[in-house]
Protein backbone atom coordinates (compact mmCIF):
# COMPACT_ATOMS: atom_id res chain seq x y z
CA UNK A 1 0.00 0.00 0.00
CA UNK A 2 3.12 2.67 0.76
CA UNK A 3 4.13 2.01 -2.53
CA UNK A 4 1.28 2.21 -4.12
CA UNK A 5 0.16 5.54 -2.59
CA UNK A 6 3.47 7.02 -5.55
CA UNK A 7 2.32 6.92 -9.07
CA UNK A 8 4.38 6.15 -11.73
CA UNK A 9 5.27 6.26 -15.13
CA UNK A 10 5.19 2.41 -15.71
CA UNK A 11 3.54 2.36 -19.14
CA UNK A 12 0.14 0.34 -19.30
CA UNK A 13 0.22 -2.24 -21.71
CA UNK A 14 -3.05 -3.57 -23.20
CA UNK A 15 -2.65 -6.96 -23.95
CA UNK A 16 -5.24 -10.02 -24.31
CA UNK A 17 -6.12 -12.50 -21.99
CA UNK A 18 -3.93 -15.65 -22.16
CA UNK A 19 -4.20 -18.43 -19.92
CA UNK A 20 -4.79 -21.88 -21.53
CA UNK A 21 -4.88 -24.61 -18.55
CA UNK A 22 -5.97 -28.15 -18.68
CA UNK A 23 -9.49 -28.82 -16.83
CA UNK A 24 -8.04 -28.74 -13.66
CA UNK A 25 -11.77 -28.13 -11.81
CA UNK A 26 -14.18 -30.68 -13.56
CA UNK A 27 -16.52 -32.37 -11.37
CA UNK A 28 -15.94 -29.89 -8.90
CA UNK A 29 -17.75 -26.79 -8.00
CA UNK A 30 -17.31 -22.98 -6.73
CA UNK A 31 -19.04 -20.59 -4.61
CA UNK A 32 -18.35 -16.97 -5.05
CA UNK A 33 -19.36 -14.15 -2.50
CA UNK A 34 -19.43 -10.55 -3.64
CA UNK A 35 -18.94 -7.07 -1.15
CA UNK A 36 -18.34 -3.86 -2.10
CA UNK A 37 -19.31 -1.96 -5.12
CA UNK A 38 -21.08 -3.18 -9.09
CA UNK A 39 -17.08 -2.98 -9.99
CA UNK A 40 -16.92 -5.69 -7.92
CA UNK A 41 -19.71 -7.27 -9.09
CA UNK A 42 -18.44 -7.65 -12.62
CA UNK A 43 -15.14 -8.82 -11.32
CA UNK A 44 -17.06 -11.96 -9.60
CA UNK A 45 -18.29 -12.25 -13.25
CA UNK A 46 -14.90 -12.93 -14.84
CA UNK A 47 -13.38 -14.88 -11.51
CA UNK A 48 -16.54 -16.97 -12.15
CA UNK A 49 -16.02 -17.08 -15.69
CA UNK A 50 -12.30 -18.17 -15.53
CA UNK A 51 -13.46 -20.88 -12.73
CA UNK A 52 -16.08 -22.30 -15.59
CA UNK A 53 -13.45 -21.90 -18.26
CA UNK A 54 -11.24 -24.90 -16.47
CA UNK A 55 -14.31 -27.06 -15.52
CA UNK A 56 -15.77 -25.81 -12.11
CA UNK A 57 -19.62 -25.62 -12.26
CA UNK A 58 -21.87 -23.10 -9.59
CA UNK A 59 -22.96 -23.96 -6.61
CA UNK A 60 -25.20 -22.15 -4.34
CA UNK A 61 -24.14 -23.45 -0.61
CA UNK A 62 -20.69 -23.27 1.03
CA UNK A 63 -21.23 -26.70 1.77
CA UNK A 64 -21.18 -28.17 -1.15
CA UNK A 65 -18.31 -26.00 -2.60
CA UNK A 66 -14.86 -27.22 -3.39
CA UNK A 67 -13.73 -23.70 -3.39
CA UNK A 68 -15.21 -20.77 -2.27
CA UNK A 69 -13.80 -17.28 -3.23
CA UNK A 70 -14.32 -14.18 -1.28
CA UNK A 71 -14.00 -11.28 -3.60
CA UNK A 72 -13.57 -8.39 -0.96
CA UNK A 73 -14.10 -4.41 -0.26
CA UNK A 74 -12.01 -2.69 1.72
CA UNK A 75 -13.97 0.43 1.65
CA UNK A 76 -14.79 1.22 5.59
CA UNK A 77 -14.30 -1.53 8.63
CA UNK A 78 -17.90 -3.25 8.82
CA UNK A 79 -16.65 -4.48 5.10
CA UNK A 80 -13.36 -5.72 6.83
CA UNK A 81 -14.97 -7.37 9.96
CA UNK A 82 -17.80 -9.44 7.41
CA UNK A 83 -14.87 -11.01 5.59
CA UNK A 84 -13.21 -12.48 8.99
CA UNK A 85 -16.48 -13.43 10.10
CA UNK A 86 -17.06 -15.55 6.67
CA UNK A 87 -13.69 -16.79 7.04
CA UNK A 88 -14.78 -18.23 10.75
CA UNK A 89 -17.75 -19.92 9.30
CA UNK A 90 -15.32 -21.15 6.07
CA UNK A 91 -12.88 -22.22 8.90
CA UNK A 92 -15.66 -24.34 10.85
CA UNK A 93 -16.57 -26.31 7.66
CA UNK A 94 -13.03 -27.04 6.81
CA UNK A 95 -12.07 -28.40 9.81
CA UNK A 96 -15.18 -30.57 10.03
CA UNK A 97 -17.27 -31.63 6.89
CA UNK A 98 -14.56 -31.25 4.14
CA UNK A 99 -11.05 -31.19 4.87
CA UNK A 100 -9.94 -30.19 0.92
CA UNK A 101 -12.15 -27.32 0.70
CA UNK A 102 -10.03 -24.30 -0.99
CA UNK A 103 -10.76 -20.96 0.21
CA UNK A 104 -9.27 -17.69 -1.45
CA UNK A 105 -9.54 -14.40 -1.16
CA UNK A 106 -9.74 -11.65 -4.03
CA UNK A 107 -10.36 -7.64 -4.51
CA UNK A 108 -9.67 -4.60 -2.53
CA UNK A 109 -9.01 -5.77 1.02
CA UNK A 110 -5.98 -8.49 -0.71
CA UNK A 111 -4.39 -5.39 -1.50
CA UNK A 112 -4.15 -3.80 2.19
CA UNK A 113 -0.66 -4.84 3.84
CA UNK A 114 -2.30 -5.39 7.21
CA UNK A 115 -4.58 -7.98 5.79
CA UNK A 116 -2.07 -10.08 4.09
CA UNK A 117 0.05 -9.77 7.32
CA UNK A 118 -3.09 -11.24 9.37
CA UNK A 119 -3.73 -14.15 6.64
CA UNK A 120 -0.19 -15.25 6.52
CA UNK A 121 0.68 -14.78 10.33
CA UNK A 122 -2.86 -15.79 11.81
CA UNK A 123 -5.42 -16.91 8.66
CA UNK A 124 -3.00 -20.10 7.39
CA UNK A 125 -6.05 -21.96 6.41
CA UNK A 126 -6.68 -19.67 3.27
CA UNK A 127 -5.21 -20.99 0.58
CA UNK A 128 -4.83 -18.54 -1.87
CA UNK A 129 -5.23 -14.55 -2.26
CA UNK A 130 -5.45 -12.78 -5.55
CA UNK A 131 -4.79 -8.84 -5.76
CA UNK A 132 -6.42 -6.72 -7.63
CA UNK A 133 -4.23 -6.44 -10.31
CA UNK A 134 -3.57 -9.66 -11.84
CA UNK A 135 -7.21 -11.27 -11.45
CA UNK A 136 -6.10 -12.21 -14.74
CA UNK A 137 -4.12 -14.75 -13.65
CA UNK A 138 -6.18 -16.18 -10.85
CA UNK A 139 -6.62 -19.59 -12.20
CA UNK A 140 -2.24 -20.09 -11.87
CA UNK A 141 -2.55 -19.41 -8.51
CA UNK A 142 -5.16 -21.90 -7.75
CA UNK A 143 -3.30 -24.57 -9.47
CA UNK A 144 -0.02 -23.75 -7.86
CA UNK A 145 -2.03 -24.04 -4.80
CA UNK A 146 -3.17 -27.47 -5.88
CA UNK A 147 0.19 -28.16 -6.98
CA UNK A 148 2.31 -27.06 -4.48
CA UNK A 149 -0.37 -27.48 -1.25
CA UNK A 150 1.23 -24.26 0.30
CA UNK A 151 -0.20 -20.93 0.76
CA UNK A 152 -0.38 -18.86 -2.28
CA UNK A 153 -0.07 -15.12 -2.25
CA UNK A 154 0.20 -13.31 -5.21
CA UNK A 155 -0.73 -9.02 -4.73
CA UNK A 156 1.34 -6.67 -6.94
CA UNK A 157 1.54 -2.92 -5.69
CA UNK A 158 1.96 -1.28 -8.84
CA UNK A 159 -0.77 -2.19 -11.20
CA UNK A 160 -0.46 -4.49 -13.90
CA UNK A 161 -1.49 -4.45 -17.54
CA UNK A 162 -5.29 -4.12 -18.94
CA UNK A 163 -6.65 -7.49 -19.72
CA UNK A 164 -9.23 -8.01 -22.45
CA UNK A 165 -10.95 -10.83 -23.13
CA UNK A 166 -11.09 -12.47 -19.43
CA UNK A 167 -13.93 -14.89 -19.63
CA UNK A 168 -16.80 -13.73 -18.33
CA UNK A 169 -19.79 -15.07 -17.01
CA UNK A 170 -22.84 -12.59 -16.75
CA UNK A 171 -25.37 -13.09 -13.94
CA UNK A 172 -27.90 -10.96 -16.31
CA UNK A 173 -29.06 -12.20 -19.52
CA UNK A 174 -30.60 -8.65 -20.60
CA UNK A 175 -28.57 -6.30 -18.67
CA UNK A 176 -24.77 -6.00 -18.50
CA UNK A 177 -21.66 -4.37 -16.55
CA UNK A 178 -19.06 -2.84 -18.66
CA UNK A 179 -15.01 -1.63 -17.16
CA UNK A 180 -14.81 1.34 -18.83
CA UNK A 181 -12.11 2.65 -16.35
CA UNK A 182 -9.90 0.98 -13.76
CA UNK A 183 -8.17 2.92 -10.66
CA UNK A 184 -8.59 6.46 -9.46
CA UNK A 185 -6.53 9.22 -9.28
CA UNK A 186 -8.76 11.60 -7.09
CA UNK A 187 -7.12 10.33 -3.64
CA UNK A 188 -10.18 12.19 -1.56
CA UNK A 189 -8.49 11.81 2.17
CA UNK A 190 -10.75 9.22 3.51
CA UNK A 191 -11.12 6.92 0.58
CA UNK A 192 -8.68 3.69 0.12
CA UNK A 193 -9.38 2.93 -3.42
CA UNK A 194 -6.60 5.08 -5.41
CA UNK A 195 -4.31 2.18 -3.03
CA UNK A 196 -6.35 -0.45 -3.69
CA UNK A 197 -7.00 -0.04 -7.33
CA UNK A 198 -4.24 1.72 -8.43
CA UNK A 199 -4.20 4.80 -11.34
CA UNK A 200 -6.62 5.60 -13.50
CA UNK A 201 -5.99 3.44 -16.35
CA UNK A 202 -9.17 3.33 -19.17
CA UNK A 203 -9.83 0.70 -21.58
CA UNK A 204 -9.50 1.97 -25.21
CA UNK A 205 -12.81 3.13 -26.64
CA UNK A 206 -12.61 0.42 -29.58
CA UNK A 207 -12.36 -2.51 -27.06
CA UNK A 208 -15.89 -0.84 -25.22
CA UNK A 209 -17.49 0.11 -28.31
CA UNK A 210 -16.72 -3.29 -29.70
CA UNK A 211 -18.06 -5.09 -26.21
CA UNK A 212 -21.28 -3.10 -26.45
CA UNK A 213 -21.49 -4.04 -29.99
CA UNK A 214 -21.69 -7.69 -29.25
CA UNK A 215 -23.54 -7.67 -26.48
CA UNK A 216 -26.41 -5.97 -28.54
CA UNK A 217 -26.25 -8.76 -30.81
CA UNK A 218 -26.52 -11.58 -28.31
CA UNK A 219 -29.79 -9.70 -27.33
CA UNK A 220 -28.80 -7.47 -24.19
CA UNK A 221 -30.91 -4.25 -23.30
CA UNK A 222 -28.84 -2.44 -21.14
CA UNK A 223 -24.80 -1.84 -20.79
CA UNK A 224 -23.84 0.12 -17.21
CA UNK A 225 -20.70 1.86 -17.77
CA UNK A 226 -18.36 1.32 -14.57
CA UNK A 227 -16.02 3.46 -13.15
CA UNK A 228 -14.55 5.06 -9.93
CA UNK A 229 -15.25 8.18 -11.59
CA UNK A 230 -16.39 7.30 -15.24
CA UNK A 231 -16.16 11.14 -16.11
CA UNK A 232 -12.69 11.23 -16.27
CA UNK A 233 -13.11 8.31 -18.57
CA UNK A 234 -9.98 9.13 -21.33
CA UNK A 235 -7.82 11.43 -19.95
CA UNK A 236 -5.05 8.88 -19.26
CA UNK A 237 -5.70 7.96 -22.64
CA UNK A 238 -6.53 10.36 -25.30
CA UNK A 239 -6.44 14.38 -25.64
CA UNK A 240 -9.47 14.64 -27.44
CA UNK A 241 -12.09 12.07 -26.52
CA UNK A 242 -13.78 11.77 -23.30
CA UNK A 243 -16.90 10.34 -21.84
CA UNK A 244 -19.37 12.92 -23.95
CA UNK A 245 -17.70 11.00 -27.29
CA UNK A 246 -17.96 7.23 -25.43
CA UNK A 247 -21.30 8.20 -24.65
CA UNK A 248 -22.38 9.28 -28.11
CA UNK A 249 -20.50 6.85 -29.78
CA UNK A 250 -22.21 4.20 -27.52
CA UNK A 251 -25.81 5.53 -27.71
CA UNK A 252 -25.35 5.35 -32.19
CA UNK A 253 -24.97 1.14 -31.73
CA UNK A 254 -28.77 1.58 -30.74
CA UNK A 255 -29.20 -0.77 -27.74
CA UNK A 256 -31.71 0.10 -25.62
CA UNK A 257 -30.19 1.37 -22.47
CA UNK A 258 -26.70 2.87 -21.41
CA UNK A 259 -26.28 4.06 -17.71
CA UNK A 260 -22.90 4.68 -16.18
CA UNK A 261 -21.62 4.95 -12.52
CA UNK A 262 -20.11 6.42 -10.62
CA UNK A 263 -19.73 10.34 -11.57
CA UNK A 264 -17.30 12.80 -9.98
CA UNK A 265 -18.49 15.96 -9.98
CA UNK A 266 -15.45 17.68 -10.82
CA UNK A 267 -15.06 15.80 -13.92
CA UNK A 268 -18.74 16.05 -15.15
CA UNK A 269 -18.97 19.06 -18.26
CA UNK A 270 -21.81 20.88 -19.73
CA UNK A 271 -20.80 18.87 -23.10
CA UNK A 272 -21.68 15.62 -20.77
CA UNK A 273 -25.15 16.61 -19.18
CA UNK A 274 -25.97 18.39 -22.95
CA UNK A 275 -25.19 14.31 -24.48
CA UNK A 276 -27.27 12.65 -21.61
CA UNK A 277 -30.04 14.77 -22.27
CA UNK A 278 -30.07 14.68 -26.09
CA UNK A 279 -30.15 10.75 -26.45
CA UNK A 280 -33.15 8.67 -25.26
CA UNK A 281 -31.30 5.41 -25.13
CA UNK A 282 -28.57 6.97 -23.24
CA UNK A 283 -30.93 7.00 -19.48
CA UNK A 284 -31.64 9.87 -17.13
CA UNK A 285 -30.47 8.59 -13.92
CA UNK A 286 -27.34 9.91 -12.04
CA UNK A 287 -25.51 9.02 -9.35
CA UNK A 288 -23.48 11.97 -7.83
CA UNK A 289 -21.81 11.70 -4.81
CA UNK A 290 -21.51 14.48 -2.85
CA UNK A 291 -19.90 13.28 0.11
CA UNK A 292 -20.82 16.68 2.10
CA UNK A 293 -22.05 20.12 2.05
CA UNK A 294 -19.60 22.12 3.96
CA UNK A 295 -16.94 23.75 1.90
CA UNK A 296 -14.67 23.46 4.70
CA UNK A 297 -15.40 19.63 5.25
CA UNK A 298 -14.57 19.17 1.24
CA UNK A 299 -11.19 20.44 1.06
CA UNK A 300 -10.44 18.20 3.85
CA UNK A 301 -11.81 15.76 2.21
CA UNK A 302 -9.93 16.87 -0.69
CA UNK A 303 -13.00 16.69 -3.20
CA UNK A 304 -11.76 19.56 -5.44
CA UNK A 305 -15.80 21.35 -5.27
CA UNK A 306 -17.38 23.55 -3.41
CA UNK A 307 -21.05 23.39 -2.26
CA UNK A 308 -22.06 26.29 -5.04
CA UNK A 309 -20.45 24.24 -7.88
CA UNK A 310 -22.21 21.06 -6.90
CA UNK A 311 -25.32 22.69 -6.90
CA UNK A 312 -24.48 24.49 -10.33
CA UNK A 313 -23.93 20.90 -11.71
CA UNK A 314 -26.60 19.72 -10.09
CA UNK A 315 -29.29 22.34 -11.28
CA UNK A 316 -27.87 21.89 -14.74
CA UNK A 317 -28.56 18.37 -14.37
CA UNK A 318 -32.26 18.70 -13.54
CA UNK A 319 -32.93 21.15 -15.65
CA UNK A 320 -31.71 19.79 -18.97
CA UNK A 321 -32.36 16.33 -18.64
CA UNK A 322 -35.86 15.83 -18.80
CA UNK A 323 -37.39 12.98 -15.73
CA UNK A 324 -34.02 12.70 -14.12
CA UNK A 325 -33.42 11.44 -10.71
CA UNK A 326 -30.24 11.62 -9.10
CA UNK A 327 -28.85 10.18 -5.84
CA UNK A 328 -25.87 10.64 -4.32
CA UNK A 329 -23.45 9.91 -1.39
CA UNK A 330 -23.04 11.78 2.14
CA UNK A 331 -20.18 10.72 5.11
CA UNK A 332 -21.39 12.04 7.96
CA UNK A 333 -18.47 12.95 10.71
CA UNK A 334 -15.58 13.49 8.98
CA UNK A 335 -12.74 14.81 11.33
CA UNK A 336 -13.21 18.04 12.06
CA UNK A 337 -17.23 17.93 10.69
CA UNK A 338 -18.83 20.61 13.40
CA UNK A 339 -22.85 20.80 13.74
CA UNK A 340 -22.56 23.34 11.84
CA UNK A 341 -21.13 21.56 9.29
CA UNK A 342 -23.48 19.40 9.23
CA UNK A 343 -26.22 21.64 8.87
CA UNK A 344 -24.78 23.04 5.72
CA UNK A 345 -24.84 19.26 4.18
CA UNK A 346 -28.24 19.04 5.55
CA UNK A 347 -29.35 22.34 4.12
CA UNK A 348 -27.95 21.42 0.82
CA UNK A 349 -30.22 17.69 1.51
CA UNK A 350 -32.89 20.13 1.71
CA UNK A 351 -32.13 22.44 -1.13
CA UNK A 352 -31.58 19.32 -3.56
CA UNK A 353 -34.26 16.54 -2.66
CA UNK A 354 -32.19 13.75 -3.85
CA UNK A 355 -34.19 10.75 -5.12
CA UNK A 356 -32.02 8.88 -2.88
CA UNK A 357 -28.82 8.70 -1.01
CA UNK A 358 -26.64 6.22 0.42
CA UNK A 359 -25.18 7.59 3.78
CA UNK A 360 -22.37 6.75 6.09
CA UNK A 361 -20.23 7.31 8.94
CA UNK A 362 -16.82 8.03 8.71
CA UNK A 363 -14.62 5.21 8.97
CA UNK A 364 -10.99 5.40 9.42
CA UNK A 365 -8.79 3.71 6.84
CA UNK A 366 -5.08 2.60 7.45
CA UNK A 367 -2.43 4.48 5.64
CA UNK A 368 -5.14 6.79 4.36
CA UNK A 369 -4.34 10.99 4.57
CA UNK A 370 -7.86 11.37 6.73
CA UNK A 371 -6.44 8.61 9.13
CA UNK A 372 -3.95 11.01 10.35
CA UNK A 373 -6.31 13.45 11.26
CA UNK A 374 -7.54 14.25 14.94
CA UNK A 375 -10.88 12.17 14.92
CA UNK A 376 -13.09 14.96 16.73
CA UNK A 377 -16.65 13.13 16.17
CA UNK A 378 -17.42 10.50 19.05
CA UNK A 379 -19.25 7.46 17.41
CA UNK A 380 -22.42 8.79 19.40
CA UNK A 381 -22.31 11.75 17.64
CA UNK A 382 -21.83 9.83 13.83
CA UNK A 383 -24.91 7.48 14.55
CA UNK A 384 -26.83 10.56 15.77
CA UNK A 385 -26.20 12.41 12.73
CA UNK A 386 -26.93 9.34 10.80
CA UNK A 387 -30.11 9.72 12.10
CA UNK A 388 -30.94 12.74 11.58
CA UNK A 389 -30.02 12.81 7.91
CA UNK A 390 -31.46 9.59 6.94
CA UNK A 391 -34.97 10.95 8.21
CA UNK A 392 -34.31 13.75 6.44
CA UNK A 393 -33.13 11.57 2.73
CA UNK A 394 -36.01 9.18 3.47
CA UNK A 395 -38.86 11.78 3.21
CA UNK A 396 -37.50 13.23 -0.45
CA UNK A 397 -37.29 10.08 -1.73
CA UNK A 398 -41.01 9.20 -0.66
CA UNK A 399 -42.00 12.95 -1.93
CA UNK A 400 -40.10 12.23 -5.27
CA UNK A 401 -41.91 8.76 -5.66
CA UNK A 402 -45.04 9.86 -4.87
CA UNK A 403 -45.11 12.21 -7.75
CA UNK A 404 -45.23 9.29 -10.03
CA UNK A 405 -48.15 7.79 -8.51
CA UNK A 406 -50.72 7.35 -11.35
CA UNK A 407 -48.24 7.73 -14.26
CA UNK A 408 -47.29 5.15 -16.79
CA UNK A 409 -43.51 4.44 -17.19
CA UNK A 410 -41.02 2.36 -19.15
CA UNK A 411 -39.86 -0.98 -17.11
CA UNK A 412 -37.41 -3.14 -18.15
CA UNK A 413 -38.30 -6.59 -16.41
CA UNK A 414 -35.57 -8.26 -14.76
CA UNK A 415 -37.16 -11.67 -12.72
CA UNK A 416 -39.58 -12.42 -10.35
CA UNK A 417 -39.96 -9.95 -7.20
CA UNK A 418 -38.11 -10.45 -4.08
CA UNK A 419 -40.83 -8.97 -2.18
CA UNK A 420 -43.89 -11.24 -3.93
CA UNK A 421 -42.86 -14.19 -6.27
CA UNK A 422 -46.02 -13.85 -8.15
CA UNK A 423 -45.11 -10.57 -9.21
CA UNK A 424 -42.12 -9.28 -11.20
CA UNK A 425 -39.71 -6.52 -11.01
CA UNK A 426 -37.65 -4.11 -12.97
CA UNK A 427 -36.68 -0.80 -13.27
CA UNK A 428 -37.38 2.51 -14.68
CA UNK A 429 -35.15 4.69 -17.02
CA UNK A 430 -34.52 6.76 -14.25
CA UNK A 431 -33.26 3.24 -11.85
CA UNK A 432 -36.58 3.23 -9.83
CA UNK A 433 -37.16 -0.24 -8.47
CA UNK A 434 -40.52 -1.20 -9.51
CA UNK A 435 -42.37 -4.16 -8.28
CA UNK A 436 -45.03 -5.43 -10.83
CA UNK A 437 -48.35 -7.03 -11.28
CA UNK A 438 -47.42 -9.36 -14.42
CA UNK A 439 -46.60 -12.76 -15.07
CA UNK A 440 -43.14 -13.65 -15.82
CA UNK A 441 -43.17 -13.93 -19.96
CA UNK A 442 -42.45 -10.21 -19.23
CA UNK A 443 -38.79 -10.81 -18.03
CA UNK A 444 -36.25 -9.59 -20.23
CA UNK A 445 -38.50 -6.85 -21.76
CA UNK A 446 -39.03 -3.07 -21.86
CA UNK A 447 -42.93 -2.89 -20.95
CA UNK A 448 -44.91 -0.54 -20.07
CA UNK A 449 -45.92 -0.03 -16.51
CA UNK A 450 -48.52 2.26 -14.22
CA UNK A 451 -47.51 2.98 -11.12
CA UNK A 452 -50.11 2.47 -8.45
CA UNK A 453 -48.05 3.18 -5.14
CA UNK A 454 -45.03 4.50 -3.76
CA UNK A 455 -42.82 3.62 -0.97
CA UNK A 456 -39.30 4.89 -0.25
CA UNK A 457 -37.49 2.84 -1.64
CA UNK A 458 -39.53 1.02 -4.27
CA UNK A 459 -42.80 1.79 -6.38
CA UNK A 460 -46.09 -1.05 -7.38
CA UNK A 461 -47.66 -1.09 -10.60
CA UNK A 462 -49.06 -2.96 -12.44
CA UNK A 463 -48.12 -4.09 -16.25
CA UNK A 464 -49.95 -1.97 -19.28
CA UNK A 465 -50.19 -3.02 -22.80
N1 LIG B 1 -15.81 6.81 -6.68
C1 LIG B 1 -16.98 7.16 -6.01
C2 LIG B 1 -17.12 6.54 -4.63
C3 LIG B 1 -16.78 5.12 -4.40
S1 LIG B 1 -16.82 4.58 -2.75
C4 LIG B 1 -16.98 8.67 -5.85
O1 LIG B 1 -15.99 9.30 -5.67
O2 LIG B 1 -18.03 9.24 -5.85
C5 LIG B 1 -18.53 4.74 -2.37
C6 LIG B 1 -18.81 5.66 -1.24
O3 LIG B 1 -18.31 5.15 -0.02
C7 LIG B 1 -18.20 7.03 -1.33
O4 LIG B 1 -18.91 7.88 -2.17
C8 LIG B 1 -18.23 7.50 0.09
O5 LIG B 1 -19.44 8.17 0.41
C9 LIG B 1 -18.14 6.20 0.88
N2 LIG B 1 -16.83 6.08 1.55
C10 LIG B 1 -15.63 5.93 0.95
N3 LIG B 1 -14.66 5.87 1.90
C11 LIG B 1 -15.26 5.98 3.10
C12 LIG B 1 -14.79 6.01 4.45
N4 LIG B 1 -13.50 5.90 4.74
N5 LIG B 1 -15.71 6.15 5.45
C13 LIG B 1 -17.03 6.26 5.16
N6 LIG B 1 -17.52 6.24 3.92
C14 LIG B 1 -16.65 6.11 2.89
FE1 LIG C 1 -12.50 7.20 -3.57
FE2 LIG C 1 -12.63 9.76 -4.24
FE3 LIG C 1 -11.69 7.97 -5.98
FE4 LIG C 1 -14.26 8.00 -5.35
S1 LIG C 1 -13.15 9.64 -6.42
S2 LIG C 1 -12.95 6.20 -5.51
S3 LIG C 1 -14.23 8.57 -3.20
S4 LIG C 1 -10.74 8.58 -4.06
FE1 LIG D 1 -14.93 -1.66 -2.11
FE2 LIG D 1 -12.91 -1.84 -3.72
FE3 LIG D 1 -15.28 -1.27 -4.68
S1 LIG D 1 -12.88 -0.94 -1.69
S2 LIG D 1 -16.22 -0.14 -3.01
S3 LIG D 1 -14.72 -3.13 -3.72
S4 LIG D 1 -13.33 -0.51 -5.45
Amino acid sequence: MIDAKKRNNNKINYVKYNVSLDKFGDGKKFFVRTYGCQMNEHDSEKIKGMLKSVGYVECNSVETADIVILNTCAIRENAHDKVFGFLGVLKHIKDTTNPNLLIGICGCMSQEKVVIDEIMNKYKYVDFVCGTHNLDNLLNIIKDKIDSNTQQIEVLSYEGDVVEGVPVVRDSIYSAWVDIQYGCDKFCTYCIVPYTRGKQRSRTKESIIDEVKKLKEDGYKEVTFLGQNVNAYGKDLYTDYNLANLLKDASDIGIERIRFVTSHPWDFTEEMVDVIASRDNIMPYIHLPLQSGSNKVLKLMNRRYTREEYLKLYNSIRSKIKNSSVTTDIIVGFPGETEEDFQETLDLVNECKFDGAFTFAFSKRENTPAALMKETVSEEVKMDRLHRLNEVVNKYSNERNKAYEGQIVKCLVIGPSDKDDSKVCGYTENMKLVNIDGDKSLIGQIVNVKITDAKSFSLDGVYVK
